[in-house]
């Protein structure tokens, strides 16, 4: 398989060039992403605009659309806050901590035919600047920011891009079909307008009861 050499990217920006790069190939070396995306050093001062909380649950802030091979997103963690148990519609996924540290829990995909609650596998805390892949064929898995004192950030590659994904619920293994919003795109909290706001006030409170309606985040 044909690999472009591995650098250490300097700046975000300069990861996210490489990363054109290497998706512009159909074939993934989910390795040679997993090193880049790890040997990028986080820096604050080059994410920071994208890294948007709330006050209620985690966020999802679009920083690159990939040419369509992928989107690359940044999660902002508040004390506390957590993912469903989910999927990833056949997508690659890589998860890298920028800031703070994540639990992720990985369980198995439950049993159609059986009821009940749905199996842990394994569980690891991830630390800043690590990088960590799943797909659906290495099972589900829920991500959390466990402390209550720290918050957490987070950077997401999905390849190919996904729109909606599936949500476990642990005890039965029910499972729902979710849309996924962005909070902001490109550093720009996200409107959803359909008519004419006469405020920026009024503009932030359309945002937040939208996404509170509107936002399977998982
Ligand atoms: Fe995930």
């Amino acid at each position: 398989m044909e690999q472009t050499e591995v650098v250490k990217p300097e700046t975000l920006d300069d990861l996210i060039k490489t990363l054109h790069k290497i998706f512009e190939s159909d074939t993934i070396n989910v390795e040679e992403v997993q090193s880049i995306m790890e040997a990028y050093e986080s820096n604050p001062q080059e994410w920071m605009k994208f890294a948007k909380f709330d006050q209620y649950r985690y966020t999802r802030n679009l920083v690159d659309e990939g040419n369509g091979k992928f989107n690359l997103m940044i999660l902002c963690w508040g004390e506390g806050h957590g993912s469903s148990i989910h999927d990833h519609t056949d997508s690659h996924c890589f998860l890298k901590l920028l800031q703070g540290q994540l639990k992720e829990t990985l369980f198995d995909w439950p049993d159609r035919r059986l009821q009940g609650g749905m199996v842990q596998k394994s569980q690891r805390v991830l630390l800043e600047n690590q990088c960590a892949y799943i797909n659906d064929s290495l099972g589900l898995h829920r991500v959390e920011n466990v402390s209550h004192t720290e918050s957490a950030v987070s950077l997401h590659l999905y390849s190919p891009p996904f729109q909606s994904c599936q949500t476990f619920d642990q005890r039965t293994g029910h499972r729902n079909t979710v849309k996924m919003t962005f909070w902001s795109k490109y550093g720009e909290r996200t409107p959803y307008v359909s008519v004419h706001v006469r405020s920026k006030a009024q503009l932030e409170l359309r945002c937040v009861l939208v996404d509170r309606i509107t936002s399977g985040r998982c």
